[in-house]
């Protein structure tokens, strides 16, 4: 049997009940997918099923404002694909009268769409058959083929995604599309592969030349860079404090964070007092403690944030302030809502 035919044979038996696919809406397809980029399923599908119910058409969505979307996102990271997400929303409700384009190459042209989400899309709302490449398909076809090219180089890239234009079954391409992203997630895993189970064992060059472990490649990823947090917590006596929406290019743009002050290493609170920034928003002697007598250290996926969240009692401040009892309201990345949970709890 071709491969095509052993996957679609071991999907139709095995595969997830998604809530996505009950349906070739475009809109919903697109939410789903946008939302597994870089996510496991069991982790995006309660964020799906908020944001189904919160926005049920593209109109919903795009009427919406930034920060409630950014809010439903909260915790599951990458947070431009929400703000990408929103943006398309309101152009294909604006421009294109809520209809989604019909084919990959004007799927692409879409803010936040690439070439995985296109072909997802595509593949599955409009039976066009192209293949889509994400982790699951890399791992099933290096192994299967026993293909040591890097999956994150140029060359890799190309090759695999054209490898698997080759494989796709252009009869049903979205249930082939999803027969491979699911086998590679539920069967051919990253660790521990069921291959005495394996509808695929016959064929698999991995297998045969004990590579399983081995593939697929990557190349070394790029140093991770450390950066050091000083968030200043401030409490005046009539309950505000600061929390700024974050502006500019870079993490979590539009979510809202305390003060912040990024120094070259850690620091102690006599090198923070002295700090220029510190000195800007505080002139007068301040008293303050370290919420955290350990650095919080926050993983992303190229740098490591050394965070302290430092209390400052005040009297009050001149900037604009918000309401202590609101700022669960606000989207924050998750680094800062683990905080309050704590910082609320005690308080
Ligand atoms: N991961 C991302 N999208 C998926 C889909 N449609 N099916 C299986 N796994 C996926």
């Amino acid at each position: 049997m071709i491969l095509s035919n052993q996957l679609i044979y071991w999907y139709l038996q095995n595969k997830r009940d998604l809530p996505w696919r009950k349906t070739k809406s475009p809109y919903k397809v697109w939410l789903s997918e946008i939302m597994l980029q870089q996510t496991r399923v069991a982790q995006g599908l309660p964020y799906f099923l908020k944001f189904v119910e919160a926005f049920p058409t593209v109109f919903d969505l795009a009427e919406s404002k930034e920060s409630t979307v950014l809010k439903l996102w909260q915790g599951l990271g990458y947070y431009s694909r929400a703000r990408n997400l929103h943006f398309t929303s309101k152009y294909i409700s604006d421009e294109l009268n809520g209809i989604f384009p019909n084919n990959y190459k004007e799927l692409l042209k879409l803010k936040g769409v690439g070439d995985y989400t296109a072909s997802a899309i595509a593949s599955i709302c409009y039976d066009e058959p192209v293949a889509v490449v994400d982790g699951n398909v890399y791992r099933v076809l290096s192994r299967f083929f026993g293909i040591n090219t890097a999956i994150n180089s140029t060359k890799g890239i190309k090759e695999f995604k054209e490898l698997a234009g080759t494989l796709i079954d252009a009869s049903q391409p979205g249930t082939y599309n999803q027969a491979i992203m699911d086998f590679g997630a539920l069967h051919c895993k990253p660790q521990n592969p069921l291959c005495n189970a394996c509808p695929l064992s016959e064929s698999c060059v991995a297998l045969e030349k004990n590579l399983v472990k081995e593939l697929p490649v990557k190349e070394k990823k790029l140093k991770i860079k450390k950066r050091y947090f000083n968030y200043l917590v401030i409490v005046t006596e009539n309950q505000k404090t600061l929390f700024n929406e974050r502006i500019g290019k870079g993490i979590w743009q539009g979510l809202y964070e305390f003060p912040l002050i990024e120094t070259k290493k850690a620091v102690s609170e006599k090198e923070l007092v002295e700090d220029e920034q510190f000195l800007t928003l505080f002139p007068n002697k301040t008293t303050m403690s370290l919420f955290n007598n350990e650095d919080i250290v926050h993983k992303l996926s190229h740098q490591h944030l050394f965070t302290k969240f430092w209390i400052i009692k005040t009297k009050k401040v001149s900037q604009k302030t918000i309401e202590w009892n609101e700022i669960k309201k606000y989207p924050t990345p998750i680094l800062i809502d683990k905080f309050l949970n704590e910082y609320l709890n005690m308080k």
